[in-house]
């Protein structure tokens, strides 16, 4: 019997169906079905608890509600926190666009804090400044308190139920369909498995939108949710495919202390600091303009320095002191809710009268699925076009590299970019797409490739349960992909996850049933992990410069003449054989979208 024969088989046809029910998988599905198209949404856990739901300090935009702003301003702010690795043309239209998608979203029932005027309310974030960097601090962000993501998912979820989209809940995208070679290469759907009773679903449709969120989980510590194992670059890679400019790996400068939780950078928004072992506001010394609210690379490099340096606080000198505790109670009462009770729960800490101990944290992935400003995932063609078009697949939010971030994300860029970029995916696919066009049949081989993969990880009888192997990748993550980087770190690093990857091959997985088969689940996430984990370590260990998130010791300058492209690296096999691909690069799109601004030339980035 065919593995195929052996799995219960549901088809579906569909226009689109999105992969994931974040932020931008919401406003892509939402976009979709608004324009008449069969949309479905197929997400492993329910909507509203995506990880979107942990975003808390607020969303960019140049509203100009509390102080003035320009979204010329944005752009600017946005490009040098890139460290001049973004798009420029998609930098623009993210900055143009952001008011509008913001007020949409208004309109949509997000409840936003609000001034005495009845604007929305906007805080100060790092890296956000007037006067194209000049300064001083802007009040960008627009916040829902510090409970922005969670708003967000709720308006979003109810837009997209509203323009009667399907949805799948508690489904595990396993694999894409893919179909031809080389320039012919398309995506014509996806296979998914219901976690409630083991149906495997095969979903034709015209396009695929993969919002399927980070990867941070392939770290030891992050502010990510366990379900943040980059499920759409698992099968991108596993599709041929690249992934773009791995080697940047954010670290939010304040997660707790020994618990990795968030603690949002709006909390130094309205008035925070950071203090040594010696209470000294270290900040000043690195950043003497922006001080606390310079971009988070800078941050947690500065934290991590006065750490080594033994300025660290408490007995191991390996925190950093958060104060909140100058701050008007109400005030805190009103703004920051939930990071007040994050810190009684998670630390112990009455912010009001005490610093809360934090730490740099794994927090985003500056890289990704690499696409352009459409949504729309491009490779590079056999005819060299680095700008090559993947029909039929798209990619939104984290799991995307559109690139807008390009070395370091500012904060509140992401949840601006999940609803913009979720916003013009909407677009582009009602532009190509026809309502109910007819689709060619699939091949009948078409589910074997995810099946057997399946079928693999279900049997798999080794000697290494999946949280050892999981362990191994993420103490080797940790270590040797860090704040800081240097050659021996990063040669080691290599070598390192080349044999946590292989050792996928003698995983065990003990349950062999199909129903809530967490066992099974989690390999199959693992087998996601693992891959871009070997492509992060090594694209990092490629690149021999700093850059943003990429503070390489042995090169400590950015080198704009050698380094200014993208990185897209390739990944062979799965399941432990194979390993890390070839590296090549595509150009950083010198150019802006139109003729209202022009291409912002680097210099020294300093705040
Ligand atoms: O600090 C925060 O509230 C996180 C926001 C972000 O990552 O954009």
């Amino acid at each position: 019997m065919s593995t195929q024969a052996a799995y219960k088989i549901i088809d579906h046809t569909f226009d689109v169906v999105v992969v994931g029910a974040g932020g931008s998988g919401l406003r892509a599905t939402m976009g979709a079905a608004e324009a008449g198209l069969k949309t479905a949404c197929i997400t492993k856990v329910f909507p509203t608890r995506s990880h979107t739901v942990a975003a808390q300090g607020g969303i960019a935009a140049s509203l100009g509600n509390n102080s003035p702003d320009h979204w010329t301003w944005h752009m600017f702010d946005t490009v040098k926190g890139s460290d001049w690795l973004g798009d420029q043309d998609a930098i623009e239209y993210l900055a143009r666009e952001a008011p509008a998608a913001v007020y949409e979203l208004e309109h949509a029932g997000v409840p936003f804090s609000r001034n005495a005027d009845g604007t929305i309310y906007q805080r100060p974030f790092g890296g956000h400044m007037q006067n194209m960097g000049e300064g001083p601090p802007v009040q960008r962000t627009a916040a829902a308190a510090d409970r922005t993501g969670h708003a967000m998912l709720h308006a979003l979820y109810q837009q997209s139920l509203k323009y009667d989209a399907d949805f799948f809940i508690e489904y595990f995208a396993i694999d894409l369909i893919m179909d031809g070679e080389g320039a012919n290469k398309r995506c014509v759907g996806v296979i998914a498995m219901c976690l409630d009773d083991g149906t495997i679903h095969r979903f034709r449709a015209q396009a695929v939108v993969l919002a399927t969120g980070g990867y941070g989980r392939c770290y030891f510590t992050a502010t990510s949710a366990h379900t943040c194992t980059g499920d759409g670059g698992g099968m991108v890679l596993r599709a041929g495919l690249p992934l773009q400019d791995m080697e940047f790996v954010q670290f939010h400068p304040t997660g707790i202390y020994g618990a990795g939780v968030l603690i949002t950078e709006g909390a130094r928004g309205e008035g925070g600091y950071l203090t040594n072992s010696e209470g000294e506001r270290f900040m000043e010394r690195y950043a003497p303009s922006a001080k606390d609210l310079a971009s988070r690379d800078v941050v947690s490099r500065s934290m991590a320095l006065e750490m080594r340096e033994g300025r660290g606080v408490g007995p191991e000198k390996d925190h950093i002191y958060l104060h909140l505790d100058h701050i008007d109670p109400t005030v805190l009462a009103q703004r920051l809710p939930g990071i007040t009770e994050s810190g009684k729960i998670f630390a112990g800490v009455d912010l009001t009268r005490q610093p809360l101990p934090v730490t740099p944290t794994v927090h985003y992935n500056m890289g990704g699925i690499p696409c352009n400003y459409h949504g729309e995932v491009v490779t590079i063609g056999p005819d060299g076009n680095p700008d090559h078009v993947v029909p039929g697949l798209f990619a939104v939010g984290e799991a995307a590299c559109v690139s807008v971030h390009g070395a370091n994300r500012l904060g509140s860029n992401s949840l601006i970019d999940l609803v913009v970029f979720g916003r013009a995916t909407g677009h582009r696919l009602k532009s190509l797409l026809q309502p109910g066009a007819k689709q060619p049949q699939l091949a009948a081989d078409s589910a074997d490739f995810a099946l057997g993969r399946l079928d693999h990880f279900r049997n798999a009888n080794g000697g290494s349960p999946t949280a050892q192997v999981r362990a191994d990748m993420q103490k080797t993550m940790q270590k040797h992909a860090a704040v800081f980087r240097d050659s021996a770190l990063l040669a080691e690093g290599k070598a390192l996850m080349d044999q946590a990857n292989k050792r996928l091959q003698d995983v065990h997985v003990t349950d062999r049933s199909l129903i809530w088969n967490s066992d099974l689940i989690e390999t199959l996430e693992l087998d996601n992990l693992m891959a871009q984990a070997v492509v992060t370590m090594n694209s990092a260990e490629n690149r021999k410069e700093s850059r943003g998130a990429h503070a390489h010791e042995d090169f400590p300058e950015r080198d704009d003449a050698n380094w200014m492209k993208h990185t897209v690296a390739w990944f062979d096999g799965w399941g432990g054989t194979g390993g890390m691909g070839r590296i090549d690069y595509r150009p950083v799109h010198e150019y802006t979208l139109t003729g209202d601004i022009e291409y912002i030339k680097p210099k020294k980035r300093v705040y």
